[in-house]
């Protein structure tokens, strides 16, 4: 049932292009418009919506940072995004023009589905972007988009965390389309765009050997930093999260701009620092910070790993390793920094001995709070 695969993960990093493919399939009609009438919330509901709350845990969360920075730049609806545990218990506000969204790959974990009932308790209307049929999460919700990313049985969540990005951009883009923001002409782009990017992962997946290479050289570090700004920044958290559950070794990830605000006195000879380099077009001020940011941790000894856009040429020169993805639009990047991560840590943790699929002391669900 593994496919193949020494492990599940290793299959379900495998299936991505296709998680995100079927995550799409009958959501963009042939005219580059979006349709979710699966939605079940009306388009005039979610005209008034005047904000949006994304709660969930974990990966889901990541998925949440990145889909309030896709909501507010498309709708500029104000988006926030919070842990689960943390939002039901701090009195949030809430009324029937907040569209609270939870994202959960199981549809089962309870700090979501209480944060979820307490949104509900406001009078706030709740939309669930879930993996799970008929699990209790979109149950207990107005409305579910689901990811069709398939069964995910390693612990570590891959293809559920891309899927969950996708679910959530169809989300963004076709508040943005029912609402008609000014960024129409971009939003067509991106959903062009998006159509292709099942293609683009596939890529990423093929030029993995150098990344697994390189996470065998790290097996005895203790730690490894991972900084990203904008999108990169969740991108990064995520990276970290995934080391620490499968390598169990010591990971965090920071924006980069807080580097100076603390986290450099931690950069010391050979220590390995992640950075995901946002695109240099668009908006290309973030990524000559940046590359400043890389210098200024290669100037104090830091071993660089660089995930940076093809063509790319201004990090080459202070990147020690170099992880090359395809160009995409800014805030759909992370659909393609990710994966080497996820690479990254699977090769860590076997080379660790560690057991891959089922990290100590983890459950696939957590069903308490
Ligand atoms: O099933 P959920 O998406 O609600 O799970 C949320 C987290 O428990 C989950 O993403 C967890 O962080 C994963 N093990 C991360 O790989």
């Amino acid at each position: 049932e593994k496919g193949g695969y020494d492990y599940f993960m290793l299959k379900e990093i495998a299936e991505q292009p296709k998680a995100v493919a079927d995550t799409l399939l009958g959501r963009i009609d042939a005219a580059g418009s979006l349709t979710l009438d699966e939605l079940r919330i009306p388009d005039s509901v979610l005209r008034e919506v005047d904000k949006v709350v994304i709660v969930a845990c974990g990966t889901a969360y990541h998925a949440g940072m990145i889909a309030k920075l896709a909501i507010e730049h498309w709708t500029r609806i104000p988006c926030e995004t919070e842990l689960a545990s943390e939002f039901r218990y701090r009195d949030p506000i809430l009324d029937q023009r907040t569209l609270v969204i939870a994202i959960s790959q199981s549809g089962e974990t309870m700090d979501t589905l209480m944060a979820l009932r307490h949104a509900r308790e406001q009078g706030a209307k709740v939309l669930a972007v879930c993996n799970t049929n008929g699990s209790t999460i979109p149950r207990e919700s107005d409305a579910v988009l689901y990811t069709h990313a398939g069964p995910e049985v390693a612990v570590a969540s891959t293809k559920a965390f891309l899927t969950q990005l996708v679910a959530c951009y169809l989300v963004a883009l076709y508040l943005g389309q029912v609402r008609g923001t000014k960024w129409g002409d971009e939003i067509r782009a991106v959903v062009h765009d998006l159509a292709a990017i099942a293609t683009e992962v596939d890529r990423v997946l093929e030029t993995m050997e150098p990344v697994r290479e390189l996470a065998r050289s790290l097996a005895d570090k203790d730690t490894v930093l991972f900084l990203g700004r904008h999108v990169g920044y969740p991108v990064a958290l995520e990276g970290a999260l995934k080391l620490k559950e499968l390598a169990y070794m010591h990971a965090e990830g920071f924006a980069a701009g807080e580097l100076k605000h603390g986290p450099i006195a931690l950069i010391e000879e050979d220590l390995p620092v992640v950075v995901v380099v946002p695109s240099p077009r668009g908006r290309s001020v973030l990524h000559d910070k940046i590359v400043s940011n890389i210098q200024e941790i290669r100037a104090r000894g830091a071993r660089t790993i660089v995930i940076a856009e093809e063509g790319d040429e201004a990090v080459a020169p202070y990147a020690d390793h170099l992880i090359r993805i395809p160009v995409t639009p800014t805030l759909l990047q992370p659909l393609v920094s990710t994966v080497p991560l996820q690479v990254f840590a699977c090769e860590l943790a076997t080379a660790r001995g560690n057991e891959v699929d089922q990290p100590r002391n983890l459950a696939k669900s957590v069903t308490v709070e």
